[in-house]
């Protein structure tokens, strides 16, 4: 039996988690910090460091206690080291050698990227590669080719925007409210998502890349033209035609994610899909990746919500995958903003 703890805190989350084994998650504690940077709209990182610093040591308390074990019973800790806001990986990687140190236990290095990725096999170790994995989130939107574990080949990501980041300023620019996913995805369900027909980027260069800036370039003139915007920031309720707005959005979000993700499978021909990152608690994109596969006879392998937007669960799974090939950070490890899958 192994047990690995591990702690993120690349963003505005201060999360800590013990996971046995691989697949039996004793305990997954996340702090958010939504409610403070709430009113500036977006994560403030001077902000998001000095909570993270007052959070950690309670958070590893609480996931020890809900896991019902103590230091001495952990076989490694794991911890994000990149990439993400430095001053907030600072506190983990600070925390996790402390720790490491403190109790002479292995200390695994892990990337953000490979966490969202390795939450879906928390609940499905039985995923068979090669797989093609999406990672859908607030800072980033890559499609990799995992030719077998632990092994990642980029195949296409952002030139600009990431997925969740359009979400984000399309609600802020419609005065909905931060974070703008799950806003969004709440209010799409009372809107016609065919109201509005917006354009499928594409690159010129024949690129798989994403780009999301266009789109939200053509949600903010839609809503200039409707007078959207200031409906909404005037405190009102947002109107039918301002949900029809967010809806043919998020249409055309989910339908450019399943479409270049499909054709990198059949490029490459690999059946097994996995999508992770806060976007894929979407549940629109949820049902047309299961919609898309099955037409396909191809498996999508999607995490439960709460292993979709940051936690601690997934990095202890990446670190997992360390542990096994004897893959130990050095105790002098650091934390890297621009640390590359
Ligand atoms: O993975 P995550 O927690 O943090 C990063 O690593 O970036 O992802 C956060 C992002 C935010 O942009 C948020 O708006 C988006 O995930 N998100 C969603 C939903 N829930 C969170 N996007 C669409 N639909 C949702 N239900
Ligand atoms: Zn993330």
């Amino acid at each position: 039996m192994t047990r690995i703890l591990g702690i993120e805190t690349s963003c505005d989350e201060t999360a800590a988690a013990v996971l046995e084994d691989r697949t039996r998650v004793l305990s997954s504690v996340v702090a958010s910090q939504i409610a403070i940077h709430r009113d500036y709209g977006g994560v403030v990182p001077e902000l998001a460091a000095r909570h993270h610093v007052e959070a950690i040591g309670p958070i590893v308390g609480r996931a020890l206690d809900e896991a019902g074990c103590a230091l001495d019973d952990l076989d490694a800790i794991a911890v994000t080291a990149g990439p993400g806001l430095i001053g907030s990986l600072l506190v983990g990687v600070s925390a996790a050698k402390a720790i490491a140190w403190q109790r002479r236990l292995p200390l695994l290095a892990v990337n953000h990227l490979e966490g969202h990725v390795r939450s879906a096999f928390i609940e499905h170790p039985d995923i068979e590669f090669p797989a093609v994995a999406l990672v859908v989130s607030g800072g980033h939107t890559a499609l990799y080719l995992c030719p077998e574990e632990g092994v990642y080949r980029r195949l296409a990501r952002t030139r600009d925007d990431a997925a969740g980041e359009a979400f984000d300023k399309v609600a802020k620019l419609l005065g909905l409210g931060y974070p703008g996913g799950p806003v969004i995805e709440r209010l799409a369900r009372g809107g016609d998502e065919r109201a509005f027909d917006f354009p499928h980027a594409q690159m010129k260069d024949g690129s798989l890349d994403f780009s999301f800036s266009g789109l939200k370039t053509a949600v903010r003139r839609a809503a200039a033209r409707e007078g959207l915007a200031a409906d909404v920031v005037s405190g009102a309720e947002p109107s039918q035609r301002a949900i029809d707005l967010v809806a043919s959005f998020q249409r055309a979000v989910v339908r450019v994610l399943v479409r270049r993700t499909m054709k990198v499978c059949a490029r490459e021909d690999v059946h097994e899909v996995i999508v992770s990152g806060g976007v894929a608690c979407n549940g629109r994109l949820r049902g047309a990746f299961e919609e898309a596969v099955a037409e396909h006879g191809m498996r999508v392998h999607l995490p439960a919500p709460r292993f979709t937007t940051d936690n601690a669960a997934m990095i202890a799974a990446a670190g997992f995958l360390h542990f096994d090939r004897g893959d130990f950070a050095p105790a002098d490890l650091n934390a890297d903003a621009n640390l590359r899958l």
